[in-house]
């Protein structure tokens, strides 16, 4: 549309300016035929010129006389002269406007220029033209403009639905799997296509169905272990309380006494159980603060804590640095609790009046014992919930939870616990913290 306008406009200046210029180039040419004798030769020019300018060029003489008209000799000898633009030319002035005309009945450009010859005004020429008929022009270059418009903007449309579809396919797709999956199907995955941004969304979004997936799973599988695990010690409780109950009042008491020892006993398991279960499913979400710890000191912390319970069975509890320990980032509970973890099993696997030793290293911790190590092929198995190894089995009760619990809590502070037998008997139990990237030995 502005297109349009300005295409008007410019086609109106352009027309007013050439008849301006044709104007010219005849009262120019005009000024040496004026004379009587080459009105033949005045008449071939306004004739040519008429038809440059696609309307009608006339020739006045210096009283208005017409003496040259292009559209015949039939109003030769008329006098012009009360025409205004043959006036203002008669009286030197160039002039232009667009006025009505009586003769024709319609609208007219009339434009003139005075004819000059040796410095004096000796006649007036005329150019006419119909204003329906530039008007009849420009609305045919309007109309032409406005249907390469139309047709410009067909075939935007067309690439823009072309396009969008493109573009909405993937997306719709990624929906779909995304519905599937809400409905419970987390086997199912977005298929990666389309823009580069849209790989990338559904690499991200199968990625995270993935996790989702595997958190669910072991989330069943510990509601599964957890509700195994505690059936035993309630079985046991039952009994012993059947037992109690099923004791004749004249029993000694002596006898009962025993039941409910035991009863008490499961009881303690049961309860401590539940404890490590708590602990281990927080320990997934939980988000204790950060500090930063020597190891040294966590070591020498951790033997204080378990010095009695090693004097109890004669164990050398020993504390010692190998190199500068590290000084790590992680929060304090999570430390303590996993080298308890590691402790309290060598201490329990241990026979009475062995030794212990807790070591400080520059990438972490490791607790050495000379109890029974592990059997073969056991080193990964200890770390599943309610794993109980050879030793475990052997030794005092407990649940198959501290070292899934220390693996656990070190693994979100960039740390790996892990545990082998040693080649001079014993266990080596060990917290290692990986490298940072800035730690990381330059290769070249
Ligand atoms: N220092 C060790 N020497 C030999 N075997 C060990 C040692 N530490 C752990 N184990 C084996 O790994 C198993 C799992 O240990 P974990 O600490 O996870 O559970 P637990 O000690 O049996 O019970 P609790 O949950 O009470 O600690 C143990 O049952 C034991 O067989
Ligand atoms: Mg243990």
């Amino acid at each position: 549309v502005p297109l349009g306008f300005t295409l008007e406009s410019r086609v109106n200046d352009e027309v007013r300016l050439q008849a301006r210029s044709q104007a010219d180039v005849v009262a120019a040419t005009a000024a040496d035929l004026v004379a009587e004798s080459r009105r033949a030769q005045l008449q071939a020019l306004v004739r040519s010129a008429a038809q440059a300018a696609r309307g009608r060029v006339v020739v006045v003489d210096r009283s208005g006389e017409l003496i040259a008209d292009s559209a015949g000799s039939a109003e030769l000898g008329g006098s012009y002269a009360a025409r205004p633009e043959i006036r203002a030319a008669l009286a030197g002035r160039r002039f232009q406007e667009t006025r009505f005309s009586k003769t024709l009945g319609e609208d007219i450009l009339a434009t003139s220029s005075p004819v000059v010859s040796g410095g004096r005004t000796v006649g007036a020429v005329r150019v006419t033209q119909s204003v329906a008929a530039v008007g009849r022009a420009v609305r045919r270059s309007v109309g032409g403009l406005a249907a390469i418009a139309g047709v410009v903007l067909l075939l935007g449309l067309i690439a823009g639905a072309l396009i969008a579809r493109q573009l909405a396919r993937p997306l719709r797709r990624l929906e779909l799997t995304a519905g599937e999956i809400a409905h419970g199907d987390l086997d199912r995955r977005a298929p990666v296509e389309g823009t580069s941004e849209q790989r990338s969304l559904a690499r991200s979004f199968n990625e995270m169905t993935e996790r989702l997936g595997r958190a669910l799973r072991t989330q069943r599988q510990f509601v599964a272990d957890a509700s195994h695990q505690l059936r035993t010690p309630l079985t046991g409780l039952r009994l012993r309380l059947e037992e109690i109950d099923a004791t004749p009042p004249e029993e000694p008491v002596g006898a009962v006494a025993q039941d409910v020892e035991a009863a008490l006993r499961e009881v303690d398991r049961l309860s401590q159980m539940v404890t490590e279960l708590l602990l281990l499913s927080a320990a997934e979400e939980r988000d204790a603060p950060a500090a930063d710890i020597e190891l040294g000191e966590a070591v020498e912390a951790a033997a204080a804590r378990w010095g009695a319970a090693a004097e109890e069975r004669r164990i050398s509890l020993s504390v010692s640095r190998d190199g500068t320990p590290a000084t790590v980032r992680c929060a304090r509970v999570d430390l303590d609790r996993a080298i308890d973890s590691l402790v309290e099993n060598a201490i329990n696997y241990s026979p009475d009046g062995s030794s212990v030793a807790l070591v400080a290293r520059a990438r972490g911790v490791e607790v050495l014992d000379s109890g029974p190590g592990l059997a073969p092929d056991e080193a990964e198995a200890v770390f599943e919930r309610f794993h109980r190894g050879r030793a475990g089995r052997a030794g005092p009760s407990g649940t198959g939870l501290g070292l899934p619990i220390a693996r656990e809590l070190m693994r979100r502070w960039g740390a790996d616990t892990a545990i082998a037998t040693r080649d001079e008997g014993g266990a080596r139990a060990t917290i290692e913290f990986f490298p940072t990237v800035e730690e990381e030995p330059d290769e070249h």
